[in-house]
């Protein structure tokens, strides 16, 4: 397959049931996705990167029906928790959308009449398990009984998770439905199947998948595997389902819907599609585009359905993406090298990892170390993650421009010297010289040896900062031109590192930007110096190291939830005859809220912040405009009605206490990033006074007040 410049690509993830909240699967997939697309992006290529949910099949519609909602409402709740997760780890899709949407249904519906004009739709009666009392078929994990095999009791109907046999749900003993508990049984249905056995199909894709450049070479052998014989091994893919299913009905076929496997990849199309008329693009025209490529980023676990089904569905539709088609594998997310489990405390949940105020930039940074090109199972571990992020990214990248930037402000009013560059500089050009090397791993999802060659890059950098210790030479002015010539260098080769490192660390980047005083990096920027002359703005910290206690947080997490409620009693109930108010405050005090329970209150995230910054906002005589630490080696923005009680610098440096998940409100001023906590009088007469919280000594911006 061959590229032309500037590329146009499509780039997806799978589409997630939309029967759950993302699990850190997803987001190591997002975040394997999400770097490419920025390195693209940063290249100048045109990247489409969309996404949706996969909210069609009977789990959703079960899942509704226990819910008491239709499926829609369901798929949309579920839809509506997603953006959290996006934002939270800086996954940049494009689009989001849905296949239960028109585009999915008109799109999955015209290719299924195409493969049917195709000659490739055959219909034949075949017998399944049916319940009775629900009146409706059964899937096979609609079903449990004895396995055939080991007589374990309670196995679904595909296979034993006790011995591992795989079984047709007809061999389980004692048959039952797990919805009704009622024996299921055998009923006569029409299917619809897609021949995938036909000789057009099998030829196509032996031809397909032996195209270089299109899948990694363990797909390869697999597909080939599975293509052995000839072929002859292929089964017809049963397609279809009868009513009640939540799916795309199937033309023709009054009751029947099609399979949710089926419109599931259809969904990258109607979510491309969706996403071309919001924003104008002819959808046709991309699509025809010889440029374009159409990239999909998937797990292991799914690839008969991405290697076998789609790209034939595609060929025989006569779908113009079929010849652009390329499909990256990833193995799983193992912890300390075993599957996690909830019940051994070893699940990782995105979210919590996000409440705990644990840095996205340190997992996507840990995530992509650990990730290649090939199709392997990636182990988390959390002292290699606190050594990785410790060591890497804050002892060897940001000490770079923390030993230098401070001093450049302080000391030379921001002003960088570049006159001393010469050909025969050999520190910074090694540093340049890597970047085709760097490309290139980038460009094929070798991550790990993309990160260790920037970090001995950032090495050679470190021995040039201790050879020559600018803390030194800052104690005698006499050698400020020197001074202000190293810290030059060091800002100029943390800048290459950033473009290095910006696909993964997408933020952090923009706060170098920031302190660069430059505009957004790209790849081509690396050979751009900063000019001489150029002024750089005050150094604020860039990241804070992992606290490894937030690691013991994040794995406890079904323990924390209940310890938490044994640590932090509810108050008891006010003794009898005291009134609402314990007989305190003689009614003096505003009403109190009504009870709340702790779970309610634990959806609140206060946490200690460091005010950094403090200002009053032109045009407004009620507020001050305060920057925040939180600790997430970012800084917030957050407006407060307090400037009639405080002086800016009285604030400043001091520690406080703010509600750090509070949705981003804009406002007149500015976006405010969240609230700060002051106590008031509910009766300004009373006392006109406005308190700001201020912990006690040894509270550190991020930790949660509970
Ligand atoms: O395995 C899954 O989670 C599926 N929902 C993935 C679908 S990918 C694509 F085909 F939509
Ligand atoms: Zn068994």
């Amino acid at each position: 397959m061959s590229t032309t410049l500037p590329r146009k690509l499509f780039v997806t993830t799978a589409l997630p049931y939309a029967n759950g909240a993302f699990h850190i699967g997803h987001i190591m997939e997002y975040i394997q996705a999400d770097i490419w697309v920025r390195f693209q992006r940063m290249q100048g290529n045109e990247v489409h990167f969309v996404g949706a949910d996969d909210a069609h099949g009977t789990a959703i519609m079960i899942a509704a029906e226990k819910a008491g909602v239709t499926p829609e409402a369901f798929v949309a709740k579920i839809a509506a928790g997603r953006q959290q997760y996006l934002d939270g780890f800086h996954i940049s899709f494009d689009n989001w959308h849905s296949t239960d949407s028109p585009e999915n249904t008109e799109l999955s519906q015209s290719i299924y009449l195409r493969l049917k004009a195709a000659g490739l739709i055959v219909t034949r009666t075949v017998e399944r398990f049916y319940d009775p009392v629900k009146g409706m078929f059964l899937a096979d994990r609609n079903v449990k009984g004895e396995c055939p095999k080991c007589g374990a009791k309670d196995q679904y109907g595909d296979n034993c998770e006790v011995c591992g046999a795989a079984y047709e749900p007809t061999e389980l003993k004692n048959p039952y439905s797990v919805f009704t508990g009622a024996t299921p049984v055998m009923r006569p249905s029409e299917q619809y199947f897609f021949k995938l056995s036909d000789r057009r199909c099998v030829a196509f894709l032996q031809d397909w998948v032996n195209t270089p450049g299109r899948l990694q070479p363990e797909m390869v052998n697999k597909v080939s595997e599975w293509l052995g014989n000839d072929g002859h091994d292929l089964a017809d893919w049963d397609i279809s389902r009868d009513a009640p299913y939540f799916g795309i009905p199937i033309p023709d076929a009054p009751g029947k819907y099609f399979y949710v496997w089926l419109d599931a990849p259809v969904g990258y199309l109607a979510s491309l599609k969706n996403y071309c008329a919001k924003k104008g693009i002819d959808y046709n025209a991309f699509l025809n585009d010889p440029a374009t490529e159409q990239v999909h980023f998937i797990g292991k676990d799914i690839v008969s359905f991405h290697l076998l089904f789609w790209p034939a569905m595609l060929k025989f539709s006569g779908h113009p993406v079929i010849d652009k088609l390329k499909v990256n594998v990833h193995g799983h997310l193992t912890v300390n090298n075993e599957k996690m489990s909830k019940s051994r405390g070893t699940g990782i949940s995105p979210l919590r990892y996000l409440e705990l105020g644990m840095n996205p930039e340190w997992l996507r940074y840990y995530i992509a170390t650990k990730l290649n090109a090939k199709v392997e199972d990636v182990d988390f571990n959390g002292e290699d993650f606190v050594a990785r992020v410790n060591s890497d990214l804050i002892g060897k990248y940001v000490n770079i421009a923390s030993r230098s930037a401070g001093f450049i402000a302080k000391k030379f009013g921001g002003k960088i010297v570049s006159d001393w560059a010469t050909a025969s500089d050999a520190f910074l050009s090694n540093l340049r010289d890597a970047a085709p090397e760097i490309q290139a791993l980038y460009e094929h999802r070798e991550y790990g040896k993309a990160l260790r060659t920037v970090m001995e890059r950032a090495d050679s950098i470190n021995v040039f900062v201790d050879a020559n210790k600018p803390w030194e030479l800052a104690k005698n002015p006499a050698n400020d031109g020197a001074l202000q010539e190293v810290c030059s260098r060091l800002l100029e080769a943390f800048r290459i590192l950033t473009i290095y490192l910006k696909p993964v660390l997408p933020e952090l980047a923009k706060q170098v930007e920031s302190l660069l005083n430059i505009e957004a990096l790209r790849w081509s920027d690396v050979g751009t110096p900063l000019p001489h002359g150029h002024r750089v703005n005050a150094y604020s910290h860039l990241m804070t190291r992992v606290d490894p206690k937030m690691l013991e947080a994040l794995f406890d997490a079904p323990e924390l939830a209940s310890s938490a409620k044994e640590t932090h009693p509810l108050p008891s109930p006010p003794p009898e005859g005291e009134g609402e108010n314990g007989g305190f405050a003689n009614n003096k005090i505003e009403a109190l809220a009504p009870e709340i329970k702790i779970d309610d209150f634990s959806k609140i995230d206060l946490r200690i912040a460091k005010i950094i910054n403090c200002e009053p906002v032109d045009g407004s005589d009620k507020l001050l405009r305060l920057t925040l630490d939180v600790g997430e080696g970012r800084l917030r923005n957050v407006f407060s009605g307090i400037k009639s009680a405080y002086k800016p610098e009285d604030l400043i440096g001091k520690l406080t206490v703010m509600v750090a998940n509070l949705a981003p409100r804009k406002m007149k001023f500015g976006v405010s990033e969240g609230m700060m906590l002051a106590a008031s009088a509910a009766d300004e007469k009373t006392n006109p006074g406005i308190y700001v919280l201020n912990p006690w000594p040894g509270a550190e911006p991020g930790m949660r007040v509970r």
